[in-house]
């Protein structure tokens, strides 16, 4: 199938069946989908949260509005950024990459200057607005991944960050979340969206032709 074919078959699934497990191989596939994102700089300011234990899914059902989803599903994706940019993360992506391409140390480094002083006046929210757009690129690409696989997910706002972040111990890590991403297998039966037409607004409407 298509990409076009395979945006068109998923949709944001309303009722896992939960006896139905997504392979591992399947899992990797749609989180190295997010890890091969673009993003801003290429400083990859966020991470994945791969949650498949049933208690902790559980407890994430009244933080996501008691959406059952979270804990019928097979994984429970967190996409989480950074909670804010520091001299150190920048340096640490620059120094990897220059390593990894095996350039000078300091080779970019009036690059990640303007990085520096663009980033760092501004406040934590102002920067974490921005690393969280990031992370919806990932979000994005893991969901079309798991379309191309024939694996069902549902990108979900519905949620408390603060009490989620709390929950896994994010700030700790200097992260933030910003969406999170059953997977699974839809329950044809009992969810109501399974056989609904999708909807969009009409091309002519959608697309600005100047
Ligand atoms: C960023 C984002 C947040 C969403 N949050 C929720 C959510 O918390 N719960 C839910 O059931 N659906 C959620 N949705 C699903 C949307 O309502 C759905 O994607 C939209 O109506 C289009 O329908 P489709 O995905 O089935 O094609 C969210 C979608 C996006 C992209």
């Amino acid at each position: 199938m298509s990409l076009l074919e395979n945006l068109q078959w998923r949709y944001a699934t309303k009722k896992y069946d939960p006896t139905k497990k997504v392979a591992q191989e399947d899992v990797d596939k749609i989180v190295e989908a997010a890890r091969l994102a673009p993003t801003s700089s290429g400083l990859q300011q966020f991470r994945v949260i791969v949650i498949t234990d049933q208690e902790l899914k559980e407890k994430i059902v009244p933080i996501a509005w008691g959406q059952e989803i979270v804990a019928e599903c097979s994984h429970l994706l967190v996409f989480a950024a950074w909670d804010r940019y520091t001299e150190e993360r920048i340096d640490k992506v620059y120094n990897y990459t220059t390593d990894e391409r095996g350039l000078p140390r300091g080779r970019f480094g009036s690059y990640t200057d303007k990085l520096k002083a663009s980033y760092l006046p501004q406040t934590a929210e102002e920067n974490f607005v921005h690393t969280a757009r990031q992370a919806y690129i990932g979000f994005g690409l893991s969901m079309a991944q798991a379309a191309e696989l024939k694996v069902d997910c549902t990108p979900m706002e519905g949620f408390s960050p603060e009490e989620l972040d709390k929950l896994l111990g994010l700030d700790k890590k200097g992260l933030k979340s910003v969406t999170l991403l059953p997977l699974g297998y839809r329950d044809n039966e009992s969810d109501w969206l399974a056989s609904m037409k999708k909807v969009r607004n009409p091309k002519e409407e959608f697309v600005l032709e100047v």
